[in-house]
Protein backbone atom coordinates (compact mmCIF):
# COMPACT_ATOMS: atom_id res chain seq x y z
CA UNK A 1 0.00 0.00 0.00
CA UNK A 2 2.65 2.68 1.00
CA UNK A 3 4.69 1.68 -2.28
CA UNK A 4 1.22 2.32 -4.14
CA UNK A 5 1.01 5.91 -2.73
CA UNK A 6 4.99 6.01 -3.69
CA UNK A 7 4.25 4.83 -6.83
CA UNK A 8 1.96 7.71 -7.62
CA UNK A 9 5.13 10.19 -7.43
CA UNK A 10 6.66 8.54 -10.09
CA UNK A 11 5.76 11.43 -12.94
CA UNK A 12 7.77 13.73 -10.38
CA UNK A 13 11.04 11.47 -9.62
CA UNK A 14 12.82 14.42 -11.22
CA UNK A 15 12.18 17.07 -8.67
CA UNK A 16 12.05 14.76 -5.76
CA UNK A 17 15.58 13.58 -6.28
CA UNK A 18 16.62 17.62 -7.09
CA UNK A 19 14.92 18.15 -3.62
CA UNK A 20 16.54 15.27 -2.07
CA UNK A 21 19.75 16.48 -3.04
CA UNK A 22 19.67 20.01 -2.05
CA UNK A 23 18.29 18.55 1.56
CA UNK A 24 21.71 16.30 1.75
CA UNK A 25 23.47 18.91 1.00
CA UNK A 26 22.32 21.40 3.75
CA UNK A 27 22.44 18.55 6.16
CA UNK A 28 26.33 17.49 4.96
CA UNK A 29 27.07 21.48 5.39
CA UNK A 30 25.39 21.63 8.90
CA UNK A 31 28.19 19.20 10.00
CA UNK A 32 30.71 21.58 9.27
CA UNK A 33 30.14 24.30 12.11
CA UNK A 34 30.92 21.13 15.03
CA UNK A 35 34.11 20.33 13.35
CA UNK A 36 34.98 23.83 13.19
CA UNK A 37 34.31 24.69 16.70
CA UNK A 38 36.24 21.95 17.94
CA UNK A 39 39.10 22.50 15.91
CA UNK A 40 39.11 26.34 17.15
CA UNK A 41 38.27 25.22 20.36
CA UNK A 42 41.24 22.92 21.05
CA UNK A 43 43.61 25.56 19.17
CA UNK A 44 42.55 28.40 21.80
CA UNK A 45 43.40 26.15 24.40
CA UNK A 46 46.42 24.42 23.26
CA UNK A 47 48.19 27.42 24.00
CA UNK A 48 47.68 31.04 22.74
CA UNK A 49 46.01 32.39 19.60
CA UNK A 50 49.01 34.05 17.72
CA UNK A 51 50.98 31.20 15.76
CA UNK A 52 47.25 30.02 14.68
CA UNK A 53 46.33 33.33 13.50
CA UNK A 54 45.89 32.49 10.40
CA UNK A 55 44.50 28.90 10.60
CA UNK A 56 41.73 30.50 12.78
CA UNK A 57 41.19 32.94 9.73
CA UNK A 58 40.55 30.37 7.18
CA UNK A 59 38.26 28.39 9.42
CA UNK A 60 36.16 31.78 10.12
CA UNK A 61 36.21 32.40 6.74
CA UNK A 62 35.00 28.60 5.65
CA UNK A 63 32.41 29.16 8.35
CA UNK A 64 30.88 32.16 6.74
CA UNK A 65 30.54 30.83 3.59
CA UNK A 66 29.13 27.37 4.13
CA UNK A 67 26.28 29.87 6.39
CA UNK A 68 25.95 31.84 3.19
CA UNK A 69 25.67 28.68 1.20
CA UNK A 70 22.96 26.91 3.66
CA UNK A 71 20.76 30.47 3.59
CA UNK A 72 20.66 29.66 0.08
CA UNK A 73 20.03 26.32 -0.60
CA UNK A 74 17.35 26.12 2.77
CA UNK A 75 15.44 29.10 0.49
CA UNK A 76 15.91 26.86 -3.04
CA UNK A 77 14.62 23.31 -1.24
CA UNK A 78 11.92 25.30 -0.07
CA UNK A 79 11.20 26.86 -2.94
CA UNK A 80 11.32 23.99 -4.87
CA UNK A 81 9.34 21.40 -2.32
CA UNK A 82 6.67 24.12 -2.49
CA UNK A 83 6.29 24.82 -6.00
CA UNK A 84 6.12 20.49 -6.14
CA UNK A 85 3.88 20.12 -3.45
CA UNK A 86 1.05 22.48 -5.48
CA UNK A 87 2.00 20.89 -8.80
CA UNK A 88 1.79 17.41 -6.96
CA UNK A 89 -1.77 18.03 -5.60
CA UNK A 90 -2.96 19.22 -9.00
CA UNK A 91 -1.94 16.29 -10.87
CA UNK A 92 -3.53 14.07 -7.98
CA UNK A 93 -7.08 15.50 -7.40
CA UNK A 94 -6.96 15.93 -11.53
CA UNK A 95 -6.01 12.19 -11.53
CA UNK A 96 -9.05 11.75 -8.93
CA UNK A 97 -11.27 13.64 -11.00
CA UNK A 98 -11.25 12.36 -14.17
CA UNK A 99 -11.42 8.48 -12.78
CA UNK A 100 -14.26 9.66 -11.01
CA UNK A 101 -15.52 11.10 -14.48
CA UNK A 102 -14.71 8.27 -16.01
CA UNK A 103 -17.42 6.24 -13.59
CA UNK A 104 -20.65 5.01 -14.75
CA UNK A 105 -23.76 6.08 -13.27
CA UNK A 106 -24.33 2.67 -10.95
CA UNK A 107 -21.35 4.68 -8.94
CA UNK A 108 -23.00 7.65 -7.94
CA UNK A 109 -25.64 6.33 -7.42
CA UNK A 110 -23.97 4.68 -4.05
CA UNK A 111 -21.84 7.62 -3.37
CA UNK A 112 -22.95 10.86 -0.88
CA UNK A 113 -21.55 13.87 -2.96
CA UNK A 114 -20.06 15.53 0.35
CA UNK A 115 -18.06 12.41 1.19
CA UNK A 116 -16.52 11.91 -1.91
CA UNK A 117 -15.63 15.46 -1.65
CA UNK A 118 -13.93 14.99 1.57
CA UNK A 119 -12.03 11.72 0.68
CA UNK A 120 -11.06 13.14 -2.41
CA UNK A 121 -9.56 16.30 -0.63
CA UNK A 122 -7.77 14.27 2.20
CA UNK A 123 -6.33 11.49 -0.06
CA UNK A 124 -4.49 14.58 -2.16
CA UNK A 125 -3.64 15.80 1.14
CA UNK A 126 -1.90 12.82 2.88
CA UNK A 127 -0.30 11.79 -0.43
CA UNK A 128 1.18 15.28 -0.92
CA UNK A 129 2.28 15.58 2.73
CA UNK A 130 3.98 12.02 2.96
CA UNK A 131 5.81 12.40 -0.63
CA UNK A 132 6.74 15.74 0.54
CA UNK A 133 8.17 14.74 4.09
CA UNK A 134 9.90 11.47 2.35
CA UNK A 135 11.87 13.68 0.48
CA UNK A 136 12.24 16.40 3.07
CA UNK A 137 12.40 14.87 5.87
CA UNK A 138 13.10 10.97 5.89
CA UNK A 139 15.96 10.56 3.36
CA UNK A 140 17.65 13.82 4.97
CA UNK A 141 16.89 12.43 8.32
CA UNK A 142 18.16 9.11 7.64
CA UNK A 143 21.69 10.39 6.07
CA UNK A 144 21.98 12.73 9.17
CA UNK A 145 21.82 9.93 11.16
CA UNK A 146 23.63 7.54 9.51
CA UNK A 147 26.67 10.25 9.41
CA UNK A 148 26.94 11.26 12.96
CA UNK A 149 26.71 8.15 14.04
CA UNK A 150 29.76 7.22 12.10
CA UNK A 151 31.57 10.15 13.57
CA UNK A 152 30.91 9.60 16.83
CA UNK A 153 31.68 6.10 16.72
CA UNK A 154 35.01 6.82 15.16
CA UNK A 155 35.60 8.80 18.45
CA UNK A 156 33.44 6.62 20.73
CA UNK A 157 32.09 3.54 19.67
CA UNK A 158 30.73 3.32 23.13
CA UNK A 159 28.52 6.39 23.10
CA UNK A 160 28.05 5.62 19.99
CA UNK A 161 26.21 2.55 20.30
CA UNK A 162 24.46 4.32 23.22
CA UNK A 163 23.08 6.75 21.13
CA UNK A 164 21.36 4.40 19.09
CA UNK A 165 20.21 1.99 21.26
CA UNK A 166 18.43 5.28 23.58
CA UNK A 167 16.29 4.69 20.80
CA UNK A 168 15.17 0.73 21.23
CA UNK A 169 12.87 1.62 23.86
CA UNK A 170 11.43 5.05 22.29
CA UNK A 171 10.79 3.40 19.18
CA UNK A 172 8.78 0.49 20.91
CA UNK A 173 6.58 2.66 23.27
CA UNK A 174 5.74 5.03 19.84
CA UNK A 175 4.73 1.74 18.07
CA UNK A 176 3.19 0.74 20.69
CA UNK A 177 0.95 4.56 20.40
CA UNK A 178 0.40 3.72 16.66
CA UNK A 179 -0.94 0.62 17.27
CA UNK A 180 -3.47 2.26 19.21
CA UNK A 181 -4.00 5.00 17.81
CA UNK A 182 -4.21 3.85 13.87
CA UNK A 183 -7.44 2.66 14.57
CA UNK A 184 -8.97 5.71 16.00
CA UNK A 185 -7.64 7.86 13.27
CA UNK A 186 -9.46 5.34 11.20
CA UNK A 187 -12.72 6.30 12.99
CA UNK A 188 -11.92 10.37 13.16
CA UNK A 189 -11.88 9.95 9.27
CA UNK A 190 -14.87 8.29 8.76
CA UNK A 191 -16.71 10.92 11.19
CA UNK A 192 -15.11 13.60 9.26
CA UNK A 193 -16.56 12.34 5.83
CA UNK A 194 -19.93 11.53 7.29
CA UNK A 195 -19.91 15.42 8.84
CA UNK A 196 -19.18 16.02 5.41
CA UNK A 197 -21.34 14.47 3.86
CA UNK A 198 -24.62 15.49 5.86
CA UNK A 199 -23.19 19.37 5.79
CA UNK A 200 -23.49 18.93 2.03
CA UNK A 201 -26.92 17.79 2.13
CA UNK A 202 -28.13 20.04 4.89
CA UNK A 203 -26.86 22.85 2.31
CA UNK A 204 -28.16 21.55 -0.45
CA UNK A 205 -32.03 20.83 0.92
CA UNK A 206 -32.02 24.49 2.82
CA UNK A 207 -35.58 24.63 1.89
CA UNK A 208 -36.72 21.70 3.25
CA UNK A 209 -34.98 22.48 5.97
CA UNK A 210 -36.83 25.52 6.79
CA UNK A 211 -39.98 24.19 5.96
CA UNK A 212 -39.53 21.44 8.68
CA UNK A 213 -37.97 23.89 10.86
CA UNK A 214 -35.10 21.46 11.60
CA UNK A 215 -32.33 23.80 11.70
CA UNK A 216 -31.51 23.10 15.34
CA UNK A 217 -31.66 19.30 14.67
CA UNK A 218 -29.59 20.11 11.90
CA UNK A 219 -27.23 22.21 14.17
CA UNK A 220 -27.26 19.44 16.85
CA UNK A 221 -26.17 16.32 14.87
CA UNK A 222 -23.63 18.85 13.40
CA UNK A 223 -22.27 19.27 16.94
CA UNK A 224 -22.96 15.62 17.88
CA UNK A 225 -19.65 14.28 14.90
CA UNK A 226 -17.85 17.50 16.30
CA UNK A 227 -18.23 15.85 20.06
CA UNK A 228 -17.38 12.67 18.93
CA UNK A 229 -14.32 13.69 16.51
CA UNK A 230 -13.05 15.32 20.35
CA UNK A 231 -13.79 12.77 22.29
CA UNK A 232 -11.61 10.85 19.83
CA UNK A 233 -8.56 13.02 19.85
CA UNK A 234 -8.48 13.12 23.06
CA UNK A 235 -8.14 9.19 23.51
CA UNK A 236 -5.34 9.89 20.97
CA UNK A 237 -3.59 12.90 23.22
CA UNK A 238 -3.95 10.13 26.21
CA UNK A 239 -1.69 7.51 24.45
CA UNK A 240 0.47 10.17 23.45
CA UNK A 241 0.39 11.25 27.04
CA UNK A 242 1.21 7.77 27.84
CA UNK A 243 4.35 7.55 25.09
CA UNK A 244 5.75 10.33 26.71
CA UNK A 245 7.44 7.78 29.06
CA UNK A 246 9.86 6.93 25.67
CA UNK A 247 10.50 10.62 26.04
CA UNK A 248 11.45 10.53 29.74
CA UNK A 249 13.37 7.49 28.91
CA UNK A 250 15.27 9.19 25.98
CA UNK A 251 16.11 12.22 27.71
CA UNK A 252 17.29 10.20 30.75
CA UNK A 253 19.50 8.47 28.58
CA UNK A 254 20.90 11.50 26.77
CA UNK A 255 21.81 12.82 30.10
CA UNK A 256 23.39 10.04 31.30
CA UNK A 257 25.81 10.18 28.10
CA UNK A 258 26.46 14.20 28.58
CA UNK A 259 27.73 13.37 31.75
CA UNK A 260 29.92 10.63 30.45
CA UNK A 261 31.16 12.84 28.13
CA UNK A 262 32.04 15.62 30.86
CA UNK A 263 33.68 12.67 32.89
CA UNK A 264 35.88 11.62 29.87
CA UNK A 265 36.87 14.97 28.97
CA UNK A 266 37.88 15.56 33.02
CA UNK A 267 39.97 12.21 33.20
CA UNK A 268 41.86 13.65 29.86
CA UNK A 269 40.97 10.78 27.15
CA UNK A 270 39.72 13.63 24.62
CA UNK A 271 40.11 17.39 24.41
CA UNK A 272 37.72 20.11 25.24
CA UNK A 273 37.69 20.59 21.20
CA UNK A 274 35.80 16.78 21.50
CA UNK A 275 33.93 17.52 24.09
CA UNK A 276 31.99 19.94 22.88
CA UNK A 277 31.96 17.77 19.14
CA UNK A 278 30.19 14.91 20.76
CA UNK A 279 28.21 16.79 22.59
CA UNK A 280 26.85 18.33 19.45
CA UNK A 281 26.60 15.54 17.63
CA UNK A 282 24.54 13.49 20.80
CA UNK A 283 22.14 15.84 19.63
CA UNK A 284 22.49 15.91 15.98
CA UNK A 285 22.09 11.94 15.79
CA UNK A 286 19.05 12.48 18.48
CA UNK A 287 17.24 15.36 16.56
CA UNK A 288 16.94 12.51 12.98
CA UNK A 289 15.93 9.53 14.58
CA UNK A 290 13.35 11.68 16.38
CA UNK A 291 12.24 12.96 12.69
CA UNK A 292 12.45 9.10 11.58
CA UNK A 293 9.51 8.27 14.46
CA UNK A 294 7.48 10.84 13.41
CA UNK A 295 8.14 10.56 9.45
CA UNK A 296 6.87 6.96 10.45
CA UNK A 297 3.79 7.64 11.61
CA UNK A 298 2.86 10.43 9.10
CA UNK A 299 3.28 7.62 6.87
CA UNK A 300 0.83 5.57 8.49
CA UNK A 301 -1.43 8.25 8.41
CA UNK A 302 -0.97 9.03 4.81
CA UNK A 303 -1.72 5.57 4.62
CA UNK A 304 -5.16 5.61 6.56
CA UNK A 305 -6.61 9.00 4.87
CA UNK A 306 -5.83 8.00 1.46
CA UNK A 307 -7.30 4.87 1.58
CA UNK A 308 -10.36 5.66 -0.17
CA UNK A 309 -8.75 8.17 -2.59
CA UNK A 310 -6.21 4.90 -3.97
CA UNK A 311 -10.05 3.15 -4.18
CA UNK A 312 -11.49 5.75 -6.16
CA UNK A 313 -8.54 5.84 -8.92
CA UNK A 314 -8.94 1.90 -8.86
CA UNK A 315 -12.36 2.35 -9.52
CA UNK A 316 -13.57 1.39 -12.84
CA UNK A 317 -16.55 1.95 -14.81
CA UNK A 318 -19.17 -0.36 -14.97
CA UNK A 319 -20.28 0.29 -18.56
CA UNK A 320 -17.56 -0.17 -21.39
CA UNK A 321 -16.82 0.80 -24.93
CA UNK A 322 -16.10 -2.03 -26.83
CA UNK A 323 -12.34 -2.24 -28.41
CA UNK A 324 -13.60 -1.13 -31.76
CA UNK A 325 -16.73 0.63 -31.55
CA UNK A 326 -18.91 1.14 -34.96
CA UNK A 327 -19.00 4.27 -36.23
CA UNK A 328 -22.25 4.91 -38.16
CA UNK A 329 -21.96 7.88 -40.71
CA UNK A 330 -25.09 8.57 -39.99
CA UNK A 331 -27.91 8.07 -37.21
CA UNK A 332 -31.81 7.87 -38.15
CA UNK A 333 -32.98 6.81 -34.92
CA UNK A 334 -34.77 3.74 -35.10
CA UNK A 335 -34.49 2.40 -31.31
CA UNK A 336 -35.45 -1.22 -30.55
CA UNK A 337 -35.72 -3.03 -27.15
CA UNK A 338 -35.69 -6.53 -28.16
CA UNK A 339 -36.55 -8.64 -24.50
CA UNK A 340 -34.88 -6.50 -22.14
CA UNK A 341 -34.90 -7.18 -18.58
CA UNK A 342 -33.26 -4.57 -16.20
CA UNK A 343 -32.64 -4.88 -13.27
CA UNK A 344 -31.32 -2.01 -10.63
CA UNK A 345 -27.94 -3.05 -8.30
CA UNK A 346 -30.34 -2.09 -5.36
CA UNK A 347 -32.18 -5.35 -6.39
CA UNK A 348 -35.26 -3.18 -7.74
CA UNK A 349 -36.68 -5.26 -10.65
CA UNK A 350 -37.75 -2.79 -13.67
CA UNK A 351 -37.86 -4.89 -16.88
CA UNK A 352 -39.18 -7.99 -17.63
CA UNK A 353 -38.83 -9.03 -21.22
CA UNK A 354 -39.64 -6.02 -22.65
CA UNK A 355 -39.72 -5.14 -26.65
CA UNK A 356 -40.62 -2.03 -28.75
CA UNK A 357 -39.58 0.15 -31.61
CA UNK A 358 -39.63 3.11 -32.17
CA UNK A 359 -39.60 4.28 -36.28
CA UNK A 360 -37.02 6.85 -37.21
CA UNK A 361 -38.50 9.93 -37.24
CA UNK A 362 -41.60 9.52 -35.32
CA UNK A 363 -42.21 10.17 -31.98
CA UNK A 364 -43.46 7.58 -29.11
CA UNK A 365 -45.13 8.33 -25.73
CA UNK A 366 -44.47 6.49 -22.84
CA UNK A 367 -47.03 6.64 -20.39
CA UNK A 368 -47.50 4.71 -17.02
CA UNK A 369 -47.53 5.41 -13.00
CA UNK A 370 -44.86 6.55 -10.95
CA UNK A 371 -42.24 4.15 -10.31
CA UNK A 372 -43.58 2.15 -13.75
CA UNK A 373 -39.66 3.16 -14.89
CA UNK A 374 -39.84 5.31 -17.53
CA UNK A 375 -37.17 7.40 -16.72
CA UNK A 376 -35.03 4.07 -16.93
CA UNK A 377 -36.27 3.72 -20.07
CA UNK A 378 -34.33 6.97 -21.10
CA UNK A 379 -31.26 5.88 -18.97
CA UNK A 380 -31.00 2.58 -20.75
CA UNK A 381 -31.23 4.14 -24.21
CA UNK A 382 -28.46 6.35 -23.11
CA UNK A 383 -26.37 3.07 -21.21
CA UNK A 384 -26.42 5.10 -17.58
CA UNK A 385 -27.01 0.94 -17.45
CA UNK A 386 -26.34 -1.94 -19.55
CA UNK A 387 -29.48 -4.45 -19.00
CA UNK A 388 -28.75 -7.68 -17.90
CA UNK A 389 -30.64 -9.76 -20.42
CA UNK A 390 -31.43 -8.22 -24.27
CA UNK A 391 -30.55 -5.54 -26.37
CA UNK A 392 -30.99 -2.23 -27.53
CA UNK A 393 -30.22 -1.03 -30.79
CA UNK A 394 -29.98 2.21 -32.35
CA UNK A 395 -30.41 1.98 -36.45
CA UNK A 396 -29.65 -1.93 -36.04
CA UNK A 397 -26.65 -1.63 -34.19
CA UNK A 398 -26.55 -2.85 -30.66
CA UNK A 399 -25.88 0.18 -28.35
CA UNK A 400 -23.18 -1.56 -26.60
CA UNK A 401 -21.05 -1.27 -30.08
CA UNK A 402 -21.02 2.01 -30.35
CA UNK A 403 -18.84 4.18 -28.38
CA UNK A 404 -20.72 6.27 -25.26
CA UNK A 405 -19.38 9.30 -26.72
CA UNK A 406 -21.17 9.12 -30.11
CA UNK A 407 -24.89 7.35 -28.37
CA UNK A 408 -24.93 10.56 -26.40
CA UNK A 409 -23.97 12.93 -29.09
CA UNK A 410 -26.69 11.55 -31.30
CA UNK A 411 -29.35 12.39 -28.23
CA UNK A 412 -30.74 15.12 -26.74
CA UNK A 413 -32.07 14.25 -23.06
CA UNK A 414 -34.00 16.35 -21.17
CA UNK A 415 -34.50 15.38 -17.84
CA UNK A 416 -36.84 14.84 -15.13
CA UNK A 417 -34.94 17.11 -12.52
CA UNK A 418 -33.76 19.78 -15.13
CA UNK A 419 -30.13 20.57 -13.74
CA UNK A 420 -28.11 24.21 -14.44
CA UNK A 421 -25.14 25.19 -13.32
CA UNK A 422 -24.59 28.27 -11.33
CA UNK A 423 -24.00 30.33 -14.74
CA UNK A 424 -25.17 32.75 -17.18
CA UNK A 425 -27.96 31.75 -18.96
CA UNK A 426 -25.28 31.60 -22.04
CA UNK A 427 -23.24 29.37 -19.92
CA UNK A 428 -25.67 27.04 -19.23
CA UNK A 429 -26.95 26.69 -23.21
CA UNK A 430 -23.41 26.25 -24.79
CA UNK A 431 -23.53 23.26 -22.76
CA UNK A 432 -25.56 22.28 -25.62
CA UNK A 433 -23.36 23.73 -28.00
CA UNK A 434 -19.96 24.82 -26.80
CA UNK A 435 -19.34 27.45 -30.03
CA UNK A 436 -23.11 28.65 -30.47
CA UNK A 437 -23.81 32.17 -31.57
CA UNK A 438 -26.21 34.52 -29.99
CA UNK A 439 -28.32 34.04 -32.74
CA UNK A 440 -28.36 30.47 -32.66
CA UNK A 441 -29.55 30.68 -28.97
CA UNK A 442 -31.94 32.89 -29.16
CA UNK A 443 -33.67 30.16 -32.12
CA UNK A 444 -33.58 27.46 -29.75
CA UNK A 445 -35.04 29.67 -26.81
CA UNK A 446 -37.79 31.02 -28.72
CA UNK A 447 -38.71 27.17 -29.70
CA UNK A 448 -38.57 26.64 -26.35
CA UNK A 449 -40.54 29.55 -25.24
CA UNK A 450 -37.72 30.96 -22.78
CA UNK A 451 -36.65 33.76 -24.89
CA UNK A 452 -39.11 36.63 -23.20
CA UNK A 453 -38.41 35.36 -20.05
CA UNK A 454 -34.52 35.17 -20.40
CA UNK A 455 -34.98 38.58 -22.15
CA UNK A 456 -36.88 40.45 -19.03
CA UNK A 457 -34.12 38.95 -16.69
CA UNK A 458 -31.81 41.42 -15.41
CA UNK A 459 -28.81 41.05 -17.80
CA UNK A 460 -30.77 39.03 -20.22
CA UNK A 461 -28.34 36.12 -21.14
CA UNK A 462 -25.71 37.25 -19.29
CA UNK A 463 -27.34 36.79 -16.12
CA UNK A 464 -26.54 34.36 -13.51
CA UNK A 465 -28.84 32.19 -12.47
CA UNK A 466 -28.06 30.99 -8.88
CA UNK A 467 -26.75 27.14 -8.04
CA UNK A 468 -28.66 24.82 -9.75
CA UNK A 469 -30.47 27.90 -11.38
CA UNK A 470 -32.38 28.80 -8.11
CA UNK A 471 -33.23 32.13 -9.36
CA UNK A 472 -35.70 30.76 -11.85
CA UNK A 473 -39.09 29.23 -11.41
CA UNK A 474 -39.71 25.54 -12.27
CA UNK A 475 -41.08 26.12 -15.49
CA UNK A 476 -38.32 28.50 -16.43
CA UNK A 477 -35.72 25.94 -15.29
CA UNK A 478 -37.47 23.43 -18.21
CA UNK A 479 -37.65 25.92 -20.42
CA UNK A 480 -34.49 26.58 -20.51
CA UNK A 481 -33.07 22.83 -20.34
CA UNK A 482 -35.35 22.26 -23.58
CA UNK A 483 -33.28 24.69 -24.75
CA UNK A 484 -30.51 23.36 -24.26
CA UNK A 485 -31.08 20.00 -25.99
CA UNK A 486 -32.83 22.19 -28.88
CA UNK A 487 -29.40 23.92 -28.78
CA UNK A 488 -27.59 20.29 -29.47
CA UNK A 489 -29.45 19.58 -32.14
CA UNK A 490 -29.92 15.84 -32.04
CA UNK A 491 -31.56 13.37 -34.21
CA UNK A 492 -32.86 11.63 -31.25
CA UNK A 493 -34.57 13.64 -28.68
CA UNK A 494 -35.83 11.83 -24.91
CA UNK A 495 -37.92 14.07 -23.07
CA UNK A 496 -38.38 12.72 -19.87
CA UNK A 497 -41.53 14.70 -18.07
CA UNK A 498 -40.01 17.82 -19.54
CA UNK A 499 -42.95 20.49 -19.58
CA UNK A 500 -44.37 18.58 -16.45
CA UNK A 501 -43.62 21.90 -14.60
CA UNK A 502 -45.49 24.21 -16.82
CA UNK A 503 -48.83 25.31 -16.31
CA UNK A 504 -50.63 23.77 -19.41
CA UNK A 505 -51.12 26.84 -21.04
CA UNK A 506 -47.35 27.30 -21.58
CA UNK A 507 -47.19 23.49 -21.54
CA UNK A 508 -49.23 24.02 -25.03
CA UNK A 509 -47.66 26.66 -26.80
CA UNK A 510 -43.99 24.68 -26.08
CA UNK A 511 -46.18 21.55 -27.44
CA UNK A 512 -46.59 23.74 -30.56
CA UNK A 513 -43.19 24.93 -31.08
CA UNK A 514 -41.82 21.42 -30.47
CA UNK A 515 -43.37 19.83 -32.98
CA UNK A 516 -41.82 21.90 -35.61
CA UNK A 517 -38.18 20.87 -34.05
CA UNK A 518 -39.32 17.33 -33.36
CA UNK A 519 -40.23 16.55 -37.07
CA UNK A 520 -38.14 14.60 -39.17
CA UNK A 521 -36.53 13.31 -35.63
CA UNK A 522 -36.81 10.32 -33.24
CA UNK A 523 -38.64 11.22 -29.85
CA UNK A 524 -39.32 9.45 -26.74
CA UNK A 525 -41.65 11.44 -25.05
CA UNK A 526 -42.65 10.53 -21.33
CA UNK A 527 -45.15 12.52 -19.82
CA UNK A 528 -47.74 12.45 -16.95
CA UNK A 529 -50.33 14.68 -18.47
CA UNK A 530 -52.00 12.42 -20.91
CA UNK A 531 -53.07 15.57 -22.59
CA UNK A 532 -49.30 15.94 -23.86
CA UNK A 533 -48.91 12.76 -25.54
CA UNK A 534 -51.90 11.92 -27.99
CA UNK A 535 -50.26 13.65 -30.71
CA UNK A 536 -47.31 11.47 -30.47
CA UNK A 537 -47.18 8.73 -33.51
CA UNK A 538 -47.92 5.91 -31.08
CA UNK A 539 -48.13 5.16 -27.51
CA UNK A 540 -47.12 2.55 -24.88
CA UNK A 541 -48.42 1.84 -21.57
CA UNK A 542 -45.57 0.19 -19.05
CA UNK A 543 -47.24 -0.95 -15.54
CA UNK A 544 -45.75 -3.99 -13.38
CA UNK A 545 -42.53 -4.24 -15.44
CA UNK A 546 -44.47 -4.81 -19.02
CA UNK A 547 -46.16 -2.91 -21.55
CA UNK A 548 -49.45 -3.14 -20.51
CA UNK A 549 -51.05 -1.54 -23.48
CA UNK A 550 -50.27 -0.12 -27.28
CA UNK A 551 -51.31 1.86 -30.41
CA UNK A 552 -52.53 5.46 -31.06
CA UNK A 553 -54.32 7.92 -29.27
CA UNK A 554 -57.20 6.63 -30.93
CA UNK A 555 -56.86 3.45 -30.91
CA UNK A 556 -56.31 3.43 -27.01
CA UNK A 557 -59.41 4.96 -26.64
CA UNK A 558 -61.37 2.37 -28.15
CA UNK A 559 -59.16 0.02 -26.27
CA UNK A 560 -60.91 1.55 -23.40
CA UNK A 561 -58.28 0.04 -20.60
CA UNK A 562 -55.96 1.87 -18.29
CA UNK A 563 -54.98 4.28 -20.81
CA UNK A 564 -58.51 5.42 -21.95
CA UNK A 565 -59.58 5.48 -17.94
CA UNK A 566 -56.93 7.84 -17.56
CA UNK A 567 -57.44 9.93 -19.75
CA UNK A 568 -60.92 10.47 -19.18
CA UNK A 569 -59.68 10.89 -15.61
CA UNK A 570 -57.31 13.91 -16.39
CA UNK A 571 -59.45 14.94 -19.10
CA UNK A 572 -61.94 15.89 -16.40
CA UNK A 573 -64.28 18.54 -18.26
CA UNK A 574 -63.91 17.18 -21.51
CA UNK A 575 -66.13 19.83 -23.25
CA UNK A 576 -63.53 22.65 -22.29
CA UNK A 577 -61.00 20.64 -23.49
CA UNK A 578 -62.77 20.35 -26.56
CA UNK A 579 -62.65 23.95 -26.68
CA UNK A 580 -58.99 24.40 -26.57
CA UNK A 581 -58.76 21.51 -29.04
CA UNK A 582 -57.13 18.82 -27.02
CA UNK A 583 -59.12 16.04 -27.67
CA UNK A 584 -59.33 14.56 -31.38
N1 LIG B 1 -30.77 4.63 -9.47
C1 LIG B 1 -31.65 3.71 -9.04
N2 LIG B 1 -31.21 2.69 -8.27
C2 LIG B 1 -32.08 1.75 -7.85
N3 LIG B 1 -33.39 1.74 -8.12
C3 LIG B 1 -33.89 2.73 -8.85
C4 LIG B 1 -33.05 3.77 -9.36
N4 LIG B 1 -33.80 4.62 -10.07
C5 LIG B 1 -35.06 4.13 -10.02
N5 LIG B 1 -35.12 3.00 -9.29
C6 LIG B 1 -36.32 2.17 -9.09
O1 LIG B 1 -36.72 1.69 -10.34
C7 LIG B 1 -38.12 1.81 -10.50
C8 LIG B 1 -38.46 2.67 -11.71
O2 LIG B 1 -38.07 3.99 -11.49
P1 LIG B 1 -38.22 5.14 -12.57
O3 LIG B 1 -37.71 4.63 -13.87
O4 LIG B 1 -37.60 6.35 -12.03
O5 LIG B 1 -39.80 5.31 -12.64
P2 LIG B 1 -40.68 6.42 -13.36
O6 LIG B 1 -39.78 7.32 -14.11
O7 LIG B 1 -41.60 5.64 -14.23
O8 LIG B 1 -41.44 7.11 -12.30
C9 LIG B 1 -38.65 2.37 -9.20
O9 LIG B 1 -39.14 1.29 -8.46
C10 LIG B 1 -37.45 2.98 -8.51
O10 LIG B 1 -37.54 2.81 -7.12
MG1 LIG C 1 -39.41 9.31 -13.90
Amino acid sequence: MFLRILALAKPYRGQLVAISTLILLISAFNQVEPQITKRITDLVISGGLKPQLHTVYILLAILLGVKFLLTIFNRLSLYLANLFSEKFKAYLRQMGFENLLSLSIEYFDKQVSGKLMSQLDRGVDRITSIINNSGMVFFPSLLTAIISIVIVMRVSPMLGIAAVASFIPYSLVNYWRFRKNEYLEKSEYELIDNQYGHFWETISAIQLIKSFISEQFEFRRLKQFDHKIYSLRREMERNTNIAVIGDLFNEFWGWGMYVYIIWIAFTGSITIGTMILLIQYLQMIRQPLWYLVWVFWEAKRAQIGSKEFLQILEEKPTVHDVVKPAEPEQIKGRITFEKVFFTYDSGAKVFDNLSFSIKPGTSLAVVGPSGAGKSTLASLILRFYDPQKGRIMVDGIDIRNLSQRRLRKEIGFVMQDSFLFADTVEENLRYGKADASLKEMEQACRIANAHDFIIKLKQGYKTVIGERGVLLSGGQKQRLSLARTILKNPPVIILDEATSSLDSHSELSIQQALEHFLKGRTSLVIAHRLSTVQHADYIIVIKDRKILEQGTHLELLAAKGLYASLFKIQAGDIDKLKEWDLVG
